[in-house]
């Protein structure tokens, strides 16, 4: 089945109010939910009540509290018709279901992880809970009585308010919650289980007491401590720079081990996957407290960018994520450095988000059909929706960017909105046309944008020539001329920024070029100088930019640009090329010579103290090998690549080596643990002057011996990969990986690093070893998180052992989607995604690859989340 946007329609009832008794009991879980409904204007009185349903079991049916009889509804496990309603337009029904949560493998309704209860309805599984108009514009107010287990279940929690509880015949107990705020059934929360708890209290700006609470494994309640300061400084924040506070008396979140995603901000009760909660500094990586922050952060934000504002559907999906992660980024730049945060952004979003938009899983951030909505929590509506937010706060500027929020939440709290309606806040707020801009939102695929530049010395200008153009994508092959804000420095020979006394062309904002035709020209005058031009300063816009600049010009930017992330850009471009040439030497069996700029570029930026390390360490980590796999874009053979950068990290690590011994010694953090990102960013510096040291010295002593006396997760972590992949088979490696088992083999979030690790160790023969780590105590394919950590881990971060040149990566992950399949779609499916770049590989690999995706795709009995995917990824 194919969903189209332009089938939507409000639903013939609205639901005003749930009241639902949950009766706790294993196998025999009943689930009464009575909704008052109310017809709406206009629609005719014999038009039937049709609810969703998902492999559900009907106990019995009341209407207006009468048993209703058998010949006024049909129902299957997906469908509940009633027909006969009352004429008189508002009536209640009454419907109750039966459910065995521990037989839910798919993580989707009401299941049980480790015994606990809980629920996951984003997007469709409420639906699996009881019939319901499951969709996201049916806002009601929740009652919630939970009975439990007094021993298995002390804790019996949901949305909203406390209202009520106490003592039940036979051990048992119940609960009663209350959430005054109408919410779609999306945001529904269950949570019941015995578990440990740290409380804390914030104060809103307007001086209300919010009590939080987040819940944990008994015994792991230390480890909560960090994600706690998070939350109080994700209000905090959103108060200061949004001025949205929170609305109930209490915030609650709990960490579960088995979760299909990051974590789900369901009213007043968040669910998290417990890797984004735990965190103490002999367990978690400074990358692991960094997520945590942000995760923390994005869920508190969803309560007014999701949940007091929702969707009015699923094709929507991205007016509350984009504009949520964008929110939680701008949270990171401000917790930490804003030019380091960015780098990774866009490492992340070139990793992801460049690679979907260019392969057969493109679509817009607001697409218009889909056939499983689950595939469609994508980097592109997440990470591409949030560049999307951000390049509208660049086109109005900070307090234009205010206004229009504030206009958005005046005129939409409370309501299922659209992205038209986001766009139009905006626009209203500070009169701005924004119809070309909003196109983003509607067209997939990353524009390029070419640049060539010609600067005429006789009258002092520098004329740039631009021009856009975006490559077809699946379904959409003529493509509309966007809106493309180009952020631009024009740099000085000694450094300093030109002033041009005139300027004239396409329209520039003070930093910022506009783009609004297919060629645009602009022409700056005065400059005092021939300037070097920094073009998309901090990424303004994600897109390719194809821009002949001379090496000499880069490394002009990488010395001097104001903006740092800039600077990163440069040298990061810089380093791309050399290794473009490296990839396409070594494939042609031809020895790699290594720019000498580069090098000295690099080592300037590695020895320059003004800039704080974790700057340095972006600087120095050269671009990977999957991102000079997207940059040739055809034609792929992961091992050329593998050594071509081999040979390029060499000859620099030779000519890095004094300057990495000093930045080895300089950057130890000795004393406390501190996760700041001060610190992190000095042992950041201090793993990759480890990593070009062992390269140089190609010998594994010296990151034994940080491994050995590594006193938190972040120095052991870097140490034991650097082990793992330089000198893989080593006696060193070999005895790292042991003591770290035999010292954490109690501790699967901290044995996912390990399973990682050794998954994505480069080379043929790693597909043995991952199929033999899925034979360990280790390994569950029941547990996404350990699924991921070896699986997906292997599948999608290791491009020489998953693409082995005779296919048995793809036909090993062909399998393993197959298998998890029938028990838990969305995690196949997820996995499945790591196939979508197959048509850039060489001839090859592609016809392996072309194989194991149409056996998957003749398999029998597939679920809709993996045969979407699938026949998308081969058509
Ligand atoms: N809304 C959640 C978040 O981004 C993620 C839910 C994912 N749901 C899904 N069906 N994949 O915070
Ligand atoms: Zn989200």
């Amino acid at each position: 089945q194919v969903f189209h946007l332009s089938d939507y329609r409000p639903t013939d009832f609205a639901i005003e109010t749930v009241s639902m008794t949950f009766r706790l009991a294993g196998a025999d879980t009943e689930v009464v939910s009575q909704m008052t409904l109310r017809r709406r204007d206009g629609v005719p009185t014999d038009a039937p009540l049709v609810l969703d349903g998902d492999a559900l079991q009907l106990v019995s049916l009341a209407i207006d509290n009468e048993t209703a009889e058998g010949q006024r509804y049909e129902v299957t496990p997906d469908r509940l018709t009633i027909h006969d309603l009352p004429a008189d337009g508002t009536f209640s029904v009454t419907v109750t279901t039966k459910l065995d949560p521990a037989a839910n493998t798919q993580l989707m309704g009401l299941y049980r992880s480790n015994g606990v209860y809980c629920t996951q309805c984003e997007a469709e599984g409420f639906r699996r809970i009881t019939y319901f108009l499951d969709r996201p514009d049916v806002l009601a107010v929740y009652t919630v009585r939970i009975e439990g287990d007094r021993s298995e279940t002390p804790l019996l929690l949901s949305n909203g308010n406390p209202v009520e509880a106490g003592a039940l015949d036979g051990n048992r107990h119940y609960a009663v919650w209350h959430d005054p705020h109408p919410k779609p059934s999306y945001l529904f929360a269950l949570v019941a289980g015995d578990l440990g708890v740290v409380d804390d209290v914030f104060t809103t700006a307007s001086g209300r007491s919010v009590d939080l609470k987040i819940y944990v494994e008994h015994g792991k309640e230390a480890r909560a401590a960090y994600a706690m300061d998070a939350l109080k400084r994700s209000m905090k924040w959103d108060e200061d720079v949004f001025g949205l506070e929170y609305d109930l008396d209490i915030f609650q979140i709990v960490a579960v081990s088995d979760f299909n995603m990051g974590a789900m901000e369901n009213k007043g009760l968040n669910v998290f996957n417990d890797k984004y909660v735990l965190a103490d500094p002999e367990t978690a990586t400074d990358a692991d407290y960094a997520n945590i922050e942000a995760i923390i952060a994005h869920e508190y934000f969803h309560n007014w960018t999701g949940n007091r504002i929702t969707c009015r559907d699923w094709f929507q999906l991205c007016l509350k994520e984009g504009l949520t992660v964008y929110r939680d980024h701008e949270f990171s730049a401000d917790m930490r450095s804003r030019p380091v945060k960015r780098i990774a952004e866009v490492r992340l979003l070139k990793a992801h988000q460049f690679p979907e938009d260019a392969g057969p899983l493109a679509h817009p951030p607001r697409p218009v059909t889909y056939s499983e909505i689950n595939n469609f929590y994508t980097a592109t509506v997440y990470e591409k929706g949030s560049e999307v937010v951000r390049m509208i706060a660049t086109i109005l500027g900070a307090e234009g960017f205010r206004k229009g929020m504030d206009l958005y939440f005046e005129r939409h709290d409370g309501e299922a909105a659209t992205i038209e309606d986001f766009v139009k806040s905006f626009e209203d707020a500070t009169g701005t046309d924004l119809a070309q801009f909003a196109i983003w939102y509607h067209q997939a695929g990353t524009p390029t944008v070419s640049v060539s530049v010609n600067y005429d010395q006789r009258s002092d200008s520098l004329t740039v020539d631009l021009e856009q153009s975006v490559a077809a994508t699946p379904g959409e092959s003529a493509k509309k001329i966007m809106h493309i804000p180009l952020r631009f420095g024009l740099l000085l020979e000694d450094g300093s920024e030109a002033e041009p006394a005139e300027v004239s062309g396409a329209r520039v904002d003070g930093d910022v070029i506009h783009l609004t035709e297919r060629r645009q020209s602009v022409v700056f005058k005065s400059l005092g100088g021939r300037p070097v031009l920094s073009l998309n300063r901090g990424f303004s816009a994600p897109i390719n930019l194809s821009f002949e600049q001379s090496s000499a010009d880069l490394a002009h930017i990488a010395k001097h640009e104001s903006d740092a992330f800039a600077r990163w850009q440069a040298l990061n471009e810089f380093a791309m090329r050399i290794l473009l040439d490296a990839a396409k030497l070594s494939r042609d069996g031809r020895t790699v010579a290594v720019d000498p700029d580069l090098i000295a570029a690099l080592i300037a930026s590695a020895s320059d103290e003004t800039l704080e390390p974790a700057f340095r360490a972006q600087a120095l980590s050269l671009p990977s090998e999957a991102d000079i796999a997207r940059e040739l874009g055809s034609n792929i053979d992961p091992d050329a690549i593998k050594r071509g950068r081999d040979a390029v990290l060499a000859a620099v690590a030779q000519a890095l080596k004094p300057v990495a011994e000093k930045l080895f010694d300089e950057m130890a953090t000795p004393g406390l643990f501190s996760p700041d990102a001060i610190s992190a960013g000095k042992r950041a510096l201090r793993a990759v002057a480890l990593s070009y040291l062992s390269i140089a010295e190609a010998d594994p002593k010296r990151a034994l011996g940080v491994f050995d006396e590594a006193d938190n997760m972040t120095d052991m972590a870097s140490a034991l990969q650097i082990l793992a992949h330089l000198f893989p088979g080593s006696a060193e490696a070999t005895q790292a990986l042991a003591a770290f088992e035999g010292r954490f083999g109690g501790d699967p979030l901290v044995i996912d690093k390990w399973l990682s690790i050794q998954a994505m160790a480069p080379g043929a023969d790693t597909l043995d070893h991952v199929k033999g780590l899925m034979e360990t105590r280790h390994f569950a394919l029941s547990n996404p998180n350990r699924v991921r950590a070896l699986i997906g881990a292997f599948a999608s971060g290791n491009p020489t052992g998953f693409n082995r040149e005779d296919g048995a990566g793809y036909g090993f992950l062909a399998d393993q989607v197959l298998a998890i399949d029938a028990r838990n779609p969305q995690l196949a499916a997820r996995l499945l995604t790591s196939m979508r770049s197959w048509r850039s590989l060489e001839a090859g690999r592609r016809e392996h690859a072309r194989a194991a995706l149409s056996r998957i795709a003749a398999a029998e009995g597939l679920s809709t989340d993996v045969s979407d995917i699938v026949k998308r990824t081969l058509a």
